[in-house]
């Protein structure tokens, strides 16, 4: 096959590197005990017949539509076009990211929520490669946008229009800045109840909340935010808290609900949807987003 339009770098990837791999590198590491795989974006894989496309992409968009109407977030007008034109954009996407951050099916629903919102001020916690602040300039290219990531050395894409920080959000000083209509992508492993109470503490009222997990799942996820949004609303706020305990790699880990808080935090949230994570529809990895918006004061 011919392998026009290839960088000499991708070009060189796929000759040398790649079957070098399989063959001897990859087998030899294997013996030792590791995986070598590519670190390619998932999303350098798809579908190419026009028969498995269209399914993929009425999946995905019948599923945010679903989605959106249950956290009461507008629905796109045409769901399938708003996922057409996600694909179009997110192969050019500056980072192509493998671990660490977002995939494809994450990256599409923060489009999507943000496209529905069409926020003029997006305030971003946990930026790393940058890969979130370029989805969210994609959907929203007039929104004012600050991120905070006290580690921004890994940037991949800095946004012209984006106020990059390295201090943690809730010290920035917003005053002067409407947070009404704004919305809020927390992404940085730092406590769910912390972020909601900072959140509603500056009037922002749409949050997305990426790594939700529940209590029987959290052990699944390193660094984790805890509580995360779903432990908060699966508590009694009238009952016992019991400590949730877990343990991983040989770490344990331990959760004592504080009733207050819990309470405060259940009473502050007027919808919280955990999003479906869109694995079984696109087979690419599993989101987990949830969003919630908040009462008005
Ligand atoms: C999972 S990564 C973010 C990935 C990115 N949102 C994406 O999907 O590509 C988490 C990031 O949170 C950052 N972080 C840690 N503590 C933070 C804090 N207090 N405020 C903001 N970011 C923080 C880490 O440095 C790391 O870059």
């Amino acid at each position: 096959m011919r392998q026009r339009g290839l960088s000499v770098a991708e070009r060189t990837r796929r000759r040398l590197i790649e079957p070098l791999r399989r063959r001897m590198i990859g087998p030899l590491m294997a013996r030792l005990g590791y995986d070598l795989t590519p670190a390619v974006p998932e999303w350098a894989h798809h579908p190419l017949s026009k028969r498995e496309v269209d399914r993929l992409v009425a999946g995905a968009a019948a599923q945010l539509a679903a989605d959106l109407a249950v956290a009461e977030v507008c629905a796109p007008a045409d769901p399938e076009g708003l996922v057409r034109d996600f694909l179009g954009r997110i192969r050019s996407s500056p980072v192509r990211q493998k671990h660490g951050g977002n995939g494809f099916n994450g990256a599409l629903q923060i489009y999507a929520i943000a496209r529905a919102l069409d926020p003029p001020v997006i305030v971003e916690s946990g930026v790393f490669r940058g890969f979130t602040t370029w989805v969210l300039r994609e959907a929203c290219p007039e929104a004012k946008i600050y991120s905070f990531d006290p580690v921004l050395k890994h940037l991949r894409y800095r946004d012209p229009g984006t106020t990059y920080r390295s201090d943690d959000w809730s010290s920035f000083d917003f005053s002067g800045v409407d947070l009404s209509g704004a919305l809020a992508l927390f992404d940085d492993h730092i406590s769910q109840e912390r972020r909601l109470g900072e959140a509603a503490a500056c009037g922002v009222r749409h949050i997305l909340f990426d790594d939700d997990a529940p209590a029987h799942a959290i052990h699944g996820q390193g660094g984790p935010a805890y509580p995360t949004i779903s432990m908060i609303l699966a508590e009694n706020r009238d009952g016992d808290c019991e400590p949730v305990r877990w343990v991983r790699n040989g770490r344990e880990f331990v959760w004592r609900p504080d009733r207050e808080g819990i309470r405060s935090a259940q009473e502050r949230i007027a919808v919280a949807h955990r999003l479906d994570d869109m694995h079984r529809l696109t087979g690419y990895s599993p989101a987990r987003l949830t969003y919630v918006r908040l009462k008005t004061p």
